[in-house]
């Protein structure tokens, strides 16, 4: 038995005063290329990493859900027949928001003690709400002794995030961490919700670089920049019967109707329809290790990012200039929605640590705030912990 194993067992007892009888787990993601090309539906490099969120479970005789996480100070509670939510620990919505979408969707839940332990940052972008809706629907799941499909799981976590949370997010955080492999990135085609597996040679290394700065999605940002696509839908489609989101527009068609469009909406648009074109060709750079193509597309991807799409601050500045100068760097962007949180970048397997030593020092010198590196490996999706012999997953 793990340390990680212990540490839940022996605080659930403590505070439960019971054994947990189920035991789940489900990583976060980083996409490597395709940042808000999902609600377009357009591609994505996604993957899912080797950092992730474990739900010890017991079950309950009546219809009380009670909820405690070893990352949190808050506490909370819902009862399954009228689940609310839950201001004073605002994380709890994410489990509230997900026992409420698997009863819409016909599934049976009992009653349970959860105790929750993640070894993701929590909120920095790499989908620390997802990765906890994931291991909510599987902990339900096991303790009722019923399946799931993992992509109908995913879809649950997003209706939880758009019923419950209010966050209009698309389907990227939820299908890797459902249905992410192991040893691979996936390019994830969000139209179809169907993936291919996109392997990384192993002289490629892929760091995480968590600027530190404070990140919020509820704000208006995120809805904004929805809202902006989906506009630039409505303009085009009158010349192009067929368009249904901006994944059907080209660059052309976008560069035709700039007028129409106005400049914030060309260039949101613009940026999606290139950021998605440039999924395959990453997929294609890494895995024959082609330095060059690397740097070239994330550079288009993170410049893009910060001046069509408008979604840089000036820490991810800073970070990017920092992980740009690193020695061993192969290329670097932004992750997750942006606004500040976590970048990543490729590196050379060999040179992690001068990489890492470079980033940090550079970033802190223009800064003031000591970053986080680390790198990350790609992990399976989520799954039920076999106490005997699943225990080194994570
Ligand atoms: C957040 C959302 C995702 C996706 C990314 C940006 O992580 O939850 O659906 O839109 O931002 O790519």
């Amino acid at each position: 038995m793990n340390e990680r194993t212990e540490t839940l067992r022996q605080a659930f007892g403590e505070r439960y005063g019971q054994e947990p009888t189920a035991w789940v787990r489900a990583p976060g993601r980083v996409d490597l290329m395709g940042s808000h090309t999902d609600y377009n539906l357009g591609y994505v490099l996604t993957l899912s990493i080797d950092r992730d969120t474990w739900i010890a479970a017991a079950p309950r005789d009546d219809r009380l859900v009670r909820v405690a996480s070893l990352n949190a100070d808050t506490f909370g509670q819902f009862d399954l027949d009228a689940i609310g939510h839950s201001p004073e620990a605002p994380w709890v919505d994410y489990l509230g928001g997900t026992a409420d979408a698997l009863i819409q969707a016909g599934y049976s839940l009992c009653g349970c003690d959860l105790l929750v332990h993640s070894t993701i940052p929590l909120g920095s972008g790499l989908s620390s709400s997802a990765a906890l809706e994931m291991a909510t629907a599987l902990a339900f799941s096991n303790l009722g002794g019923w399946e799931i499909d993992s992509l109908e799981m995913a879809l649950i976590g997003q209706r939880a995030e758009h019923q419950f949370v209010g966050v209009k997010c698309g389907i990227l955080d939820q299908y890797t961490s459902a249905l992410g492999q192991a040893g691979s990135a996936l390019v994830l085609d969000c139209r179809t919700t169907t993936s291919r597996p996109a392997p990384i040679p192993d002289e490629i290394s892929i760091v995480i670089c968590d600027t530190r700065a404070k990140r919020e999605l509820t704000g208006g940002e995120y809805g904004e920049r929805r809202a902006s696509c989906e506009e630039a839908v409505e303009i085009l489609r009158p010349y192009y019967p067929e368009v249904e989101a901006l994944r059907d527009v080209s660059l052309a068609q976008i560069e035709q109707h700039r007028a129409e469009l106005g400049e914030t909406r060309y260039a949101r648009a613009s940026f999606i329809v290139a950021e998605s074109g440039r999924v395959p060709r990453l997929a294609q750079a890494l895995e024959q290790a082609d330095a060059s193509a690397i740097a070239d597309l994330t550079r288009d991807s993170y410049l893009g990012a910060r001046d069509l799409y408008a979604i840089g601050t000036p820490e991810m500045e800073a970070m990017w200039q920092a992980m740009w100068q690193a020695p061993g760097r192969l290329g670097a962007r932004q992750a997750g929605a942006g606004f500040g949180g976590c970048m990543v970048a490729f590196c050379a397997a060999d040179q992690v640590d001068a990489f890492r030593q470079g980033v940090q020092a550079a970033y802190q010198t223009t800064t003031g705030i000591e970053p986080h590196t680390y790198a990350v490996r790609p992990a399976p999706g989520a799954s039920i912990l076999n106490l005997a012999s699943d225990m080194t997953v994570a």
